[in-house]
């Protein structure tokens, strides 16, 4: 069994309402489960919430973190043209192996240009989880109607912030991490699918790290210093 724990929290016991349990398959194991259990539910609300359809083209920055390695193979699984934004070589070879039809190197002062040539007439969709300058770059790549989810921070320079009336001007929809906290059933139903995804081998988790429970403040340092690709876990 797993369950997410709200609030989040580092602990090696935690008391839990026994219908915020789901069940873990067989095949999938216990630290795949932990990598699915938050990000892989935020990844499915984010697609559900962006109502991202087949044949449409989807950007997705921070692809190569823990949430956006799901969220390029729950993308493209959903038929979309997935256009992946990560820093490095083998970071991005990483992402074009999890489905990405194209990638962009986040770390090209023009990544914008290369990553508006390979969307050709803009996004669907965008998915920005990393924010600060970096969303408000990717802003722009929105097509005309198309929808802007800000949902990530991890550069500590806040969400991706814009303004209203420029998405509206282009009848673009703003989105953002108000949108994706989910009531306790949802999360469990999200976590269920990711898990019966996992288990028939259609959703891969990358765990690029795990840390004993004692060494937590490492793993924040591996994870801010941005060496590692996919999931950092703690194990208890
Ligand atoms: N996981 C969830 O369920 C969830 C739910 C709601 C919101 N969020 C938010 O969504 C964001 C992404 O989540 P995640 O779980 O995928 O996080 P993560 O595993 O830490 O990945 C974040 C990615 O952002 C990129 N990044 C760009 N600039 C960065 C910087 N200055 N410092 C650190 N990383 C930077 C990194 O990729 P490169 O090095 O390749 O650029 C990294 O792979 C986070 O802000 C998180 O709070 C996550």
């Amino acid at each position: 069994m797993i369950a997410a724990v709200d609030p989040g929290s580092y602990a090696s016991l935690a008391a839990v309402p026994v219908d915020h349990l789901v069940p873990v398959p067989d095949a999938v194991g216990l630290r795949e489960a932990a990598a699915l259990v938050h990000d892989a539910v935020t990844a499915l609300a984010l697609l559900d919430l962006t109502a991202l359809k087949a044949g449409e083209t989807v950007l997705i920055t921070g692809a190569s973190g823990g949430m956006g390695t799901l969220l390029v193979q729950l993308a493209r699984s959903r038929g979309a043209r997935v256009v992946g934004v990560a820093r490095g070589a083998e970071k991005l070879s990483l992402v074009r192996e999890l489905g990405a039809h194209e990638v962009v190197d986040a770390a090209l002062p023009d990544w914008p240009r290369h990553a508006a040539a390979a969307l050709g007439g803009g996004a669907d969709v965008v998915l920005d989880g990393v924010g600060g300058a970096l969303g408000a770059a990717a802003f722009p790549l929105t097509a005309p109607g198309g929808r802007f989810s800000a949902h990530g921070a991890p550069t500590g320079h806040g969400f991706a912030t814009i303004p209203p009336e420029e998405a509206g001007r282009r009848s673009i929809t703003l989105l953002g991490i108000a949108d994706v906290q989910l009531p306790p059933a949802r999360r469990v139903s999200l976590a269920t699918q990711a898990l019966e995804e996992a288990a028939a081998g259609r959703l891969r988790t990358v765990v690029g790290a795990v840390y004993p429970l004692e060494r937590a403040g490492e793993a924040h340092g591996v994870i801010e210093g941005r060496g590692v690709v996919g999931k950092v876990l703690l194990s208890v």
